[in-house]
């Protein structure tokens, strides 16, 4: 038998014709004599009618007794109608159920993250997931697409190590054969090699970071992609670094309308996002941070909070009133769904609200010399529209490969990119002190044995030339495209401190 002979987002060169698809049941509601099941294949979400008086009475009651998450194929007509989801609808004559599913555990009520996390296995199921994940293979083929037409060689740098690149405090050490190793924090060392034989390299592959921290932004396994280009300079690694975010943009927009409309994200204004990028050096920003301008905007943001929060409230009254008047059920549980969502804004909004003078005591409290923190970056990204270059920070908390700068040997040539609206670092970056002895000096400076280095020191002694690079955080990317306030959604199988099962 030929069980899948049409994808549902295929329907429309379909109409009017009979089509068998197969796929899962979302959800299904009885009007009597009449079934609406809407299923989804994996290529798309559609309403399936099923008339009593045009099936089996015995196959009408399976249907209807269905459980979410069956699995089926059904065949019938197609019929265009704006209203439905999908805008095509199918009239089922036939249908064969596989798997009839009972007490599937991720109701259609809302449920707490925990939960969903606990059955992360089942959750990859729902819409926003799917959206997610495939807004995430838009995302990862673009960035090949990008360094594959751009000339670069993809070089694989190997994730057991015993070089660390990214500092010594978040290392996740593994027992190699009696010896210690540790699990990749970056590539970007070994990608040096790779630049000084090809010109332009890029890798591309998970890394891992022993983060302790449980914020928004951090995983202990994320996916990063790192370009090394021998022979340029901090300008044109910034350039190369615009082209290559808006090159993403682009192809989300062309491939993912329809995910990032259920998503919710911003797409006017991922639209209007051109180059050129704005630019700040680190002291510009620390100007930003401690004068009038954020605490102004600070205070705007305020105003704007608290408007929202009135509205939500205002919101919640008129749907507790709703669901005490609702005669049917589902329109009770419709409400009550409406105000566990609604309920989840307003703690949104009061916890930004709460944390809104935080920032301002911090930033009025912000010396030149520190490392720009998760709370500063917000502030500086929510004051731009388009994404911002962060350069020439202070060397002394920046990584030991860093380029020094020549007329300021306190800070280092390099680069954060911020994305807008909020969202704060996605990429770092910078060139590479590509002389023997600085690098020696740095590696001294922090304290690290030269020898576990010889080799990276070697690309200093033989044929060193001026070379740059950058990484950008996949999981940051995609949680910023798409609007989605933690990066722990936006991989299939996330990885935290508190997070190692499923
Ligand atoms: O700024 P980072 O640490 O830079 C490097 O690793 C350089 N070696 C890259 C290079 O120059 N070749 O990390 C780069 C990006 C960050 O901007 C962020 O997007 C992401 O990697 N990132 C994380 N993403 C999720 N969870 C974490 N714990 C992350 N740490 C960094
Ligand atoms: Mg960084």
């Amino acid at each position: 038998a030929q069980y899948y002979t049409s994808k549902i987002n295929q329907l429309a060169g379909h109409n009017g014709e009979e089509v068998t698809i197969a796929g899962w049941l979302q959800k299904s509601r009885s009007g009597g004599k009449v079934l609406f099941l809407v299923i989804r294949d994996g290529s798309g979400f559609c309403q399936c009618i099923v008339e009593k008086a045009m099936v089996s009475g015995e196959l009408f009651s399976e249907l209807k007794h269905l459980g979410q998450e069956s699995s089926l194929c059904i065949t019938g007509q197609v019929r265009k109608d704006e209203r439905s989801v999908g805008g095509y609808e199918i009239l089922v004559s036939e249908a064969k159920v596989f798997c009839d599913t009972k007490d599937y555990p991720i109701t259609p009520k809302p449920h707490g993250v925990e939960f969903l996390m606990a059955n992360r296995h089942l959750h990859l199921r729902s819409q926003r997931q799917w959206a997610l994940n495939r807004v995430r293979h838009t995302v990862i083929a673009a960035i090949r697409d990008f360094f594959n037409t751009n000339d670069f060689i993809l070089i694989d740098t190997p994730i057991f190590t015993t070089a660390a690149g990214e500092g010594e405090q978040n290392l996740f050490n593994v027992d190699y054969f009696g010896e210690t190793a540790c699990l990749s924090q970056t590539g970007q060392l070994y990608l040096e090699c790779g630049a000084l034989s090809h010109g332009r390299v890029y890798c591309f592959g998970p890394t891992f970071r022993a983060e302790k921290s449980k914020t928004r932004r951090h995983l202990t396994e994320f996916w990063m992609v790192e370009p090394e280009v021998a022979f340029i300079t901090l300008d044109e690694l910034m350039e190369l670094a615009e082209d290559f975010v808006c090159s993403i943009i682009k192809a989300v927009l062309e491939n993912n309308i329809s995910d990032l409309e259920l998503l919710g994200s911003d797409i006017e204004s991922l639209r209007k996002i051109k180059k050129p990028f704005y630019r700040l050096t680190y002291s510009e920003a620390v100007d930003i941070l401690t004068g009038p301008k954020a605490a102004k905007y600070l205070e705007d943001e305020l105003i704007s909070l608290s408007s929202s929060l009135e509205d939500a409230e205002n919101k919640l009254a008129e749907l507790t009133e709703t669901q005490s008047q609702a005669k049917k059920q589902w329109q009770k549980d419709k409400a009550a769904a409406e105000i566990i969502e609604i309920n989840s804004a307003i703690a949104e909004l009061k916890r930004r609200i709460e944390n809104n003078p935080k920032h301002a005591r911090l930033a009025a409290g912000f010396q030149w010399g520190k490392d720009l923190g998760g709370s500063d970056e917000t502030i500086i990204s929510m004051m731009h529209d388009r994404p911002v270059f962060v350069t020439h920070y202070p060397k002394d908390v920046k990584a030991f490969y860093m380029k020094s700068n020549e007329s300021d040997a306190g800070v280092v040539d390099n680069f954060d990119m911020l994305a807008p609206a909020g969202f704060g670092e996605i990429i770092g970056g910078s060139m590479r002190e590509d002389s023997y002895e600085m690098l020696l000096e740095r590696i001294n400076e922090k304290g690290y044995n030269p020898q576990d280095y010889s080799w990276y020191l070697d690309l200093r002694k033989y044929g060193s030339v001026p070379h740059g690079g950058f990484g950008l955080g996949v999981e940051r990317t995609i949680a910023w495209l798409t609007g989605e306030k933690h990066i722990r959604q936006c991989i299939a199988f996330p990885r935290l401190m508190d997070k190692i099962e499923i």
